[in-house]
């Protein structure tokens, strides 16, 4: 990568946007001009990156002028605002929220699944939802090998899905609850300290959750494959940042548990995480902070001949967002898919 580019981060005072920061500073990628861009309650705000202080923008038309690459995790509404300016002015957006995901104009992306979707990007490509991310790093190398035919999830997602505000009123919670006070819900509609509940996004007329549907939409977005069939069932759990999910596979024919464990030991972004003699297996707790997708527990379905199940733990702010969305950047550096700005300007 010897070209250089001038980035914006979108929310870059959320949790994502500061995970965003830390992964560019730590993998190193090449840029030569950075804003940070927020709402008006952030402006001048003070954020470090590469040891050098730079003030936290309001963000306006403006802000994307001499911009090629933003990376936008704001929420939809922001999303759907700034992405186009952000195009119209010269930039490539990678955009975190769900707002472009089902755009068939618009490549979603895992690059251990389909990194030559970005081939045809119009100057958008989606960062899929954390709990798809999560599993398609996971089953997509034994999909390759034998395709899967049925997926059952149930999730088990962190607080951290819903922002920083949502994982500091866990605490707040947890703290209030010691204390022999009640816990007062602000960001989600219950208590989730010492409690859990099903995902609270809205439902549809089959009684699935957006976030459910995420998951059957996105995997076969994802995978090319429109006729996988998906189900899921969405709750969130009081963890402060890494989702967990129970994965059933059905396939056409057996898929050895043996086989399955020699491919997902070598599967990119996986690490396998298993002792049986322990009883050890992924804990949120340890994917916490970590890049690789934990994937454990692999057996036998001993309810249906072609079925395997399996758990997964993976850090929601970093491969369910901003290293999946730093990867994609990087895969676009590296395919020089991004156009420098300056090249439109003349
Ligand atoms: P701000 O800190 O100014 O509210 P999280 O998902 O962790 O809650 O973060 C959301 C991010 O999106 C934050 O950086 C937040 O900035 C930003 N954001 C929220 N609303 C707006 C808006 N209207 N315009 C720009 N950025 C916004």
């Amino acid at each position: 990568m010897s070209q250089s580019y001038r980035l914006a981060i979108l929310g870059a005072t959320g949790a994502v946007g500061r995970e965003l920061l830390e992964l560019l500073e730590s993998r190193n990628f090449p840029i030569s001009d950075l804003k940070f861009l927020a709402s008006e309650r952030s402006a001048g705000e003070k954020l470090l990156f590469r040891g050098e202080s730079f003030a936290v923008e309001s963000v306006s038309d403006r802000s994307f002028e001499n911009v090629d690459l933003v990376l936008a995790s704001a929420g939809g509404s922001i999303s759907k605002k700034w992405a186009p300016i952000a195009v119209e002015k010269g930039g490539v957006v990678i955009d975190n929220s769900s707002a472009f995901r089902m755009n068939p104009e618009v490549p979603l992306v895992v690059p251990e699944v389909n990194p030559e979707a970005c081939l045809n990007h119009k100057g958008i490509i989606a960062n899929p939802n954390c709990t798809t991310i999560l599993m398609a790093v996971a089953i997509y190398p034994l999909h390759k090998v034998r395709p899967i035919q049925r997926i059952v999830a149930a999730t088990y997602q962190s607080a951290s899905g819903a922002g920083a505000k949502a994982m500091n009123e866990v605490k707040k919670q947890a703290s209030a609850i010691l204390a022999g006070s009640e816990p007062v819900p602000f960001v989600f509609p219950y208590p989730l300290a010492f409690n859990l509940f099903l995902h609270n996004t809205p439902l549809n007329s089959m009684g699935y959750c957006e976030e459910e549907m995420k998951m059957v939409n996105e995997t076969r977005k994802i995978f090319g494959d429109q006729k996988i069939r998906v189900t899921a069932t969405c709750v969130r759990v009081p963890v402060l940042r890494a989702h967990s999910e129970a994965i059933n596979l059905e396939f056409a024919v057996p898929f050895s548990v043996d086989e399955a464990r020699e491919i997902l030991s070598k599967a990119p972004g996986v690490k396998l995480v298993e002792d049986w003699e322990k009883n050890y297996f992924p804990m949120p707790i340890e994917a916490s902070g970590k890049d690789e997708v934990l994937v454990g527990r692999i057996r036998q379905d001993i309810s249906h001949d072609c079925g395997l199940e399996l758990w997964l733990c993976g850090d929601q702010i970093r491969k369910g967002a901003a290293l999946n969305a730093v990867q994609i950047a990087e895969l676009l550096a590296e395919k020089q898919l991004i156009k420098p700005a300056y090249a439109l300007s003349g």
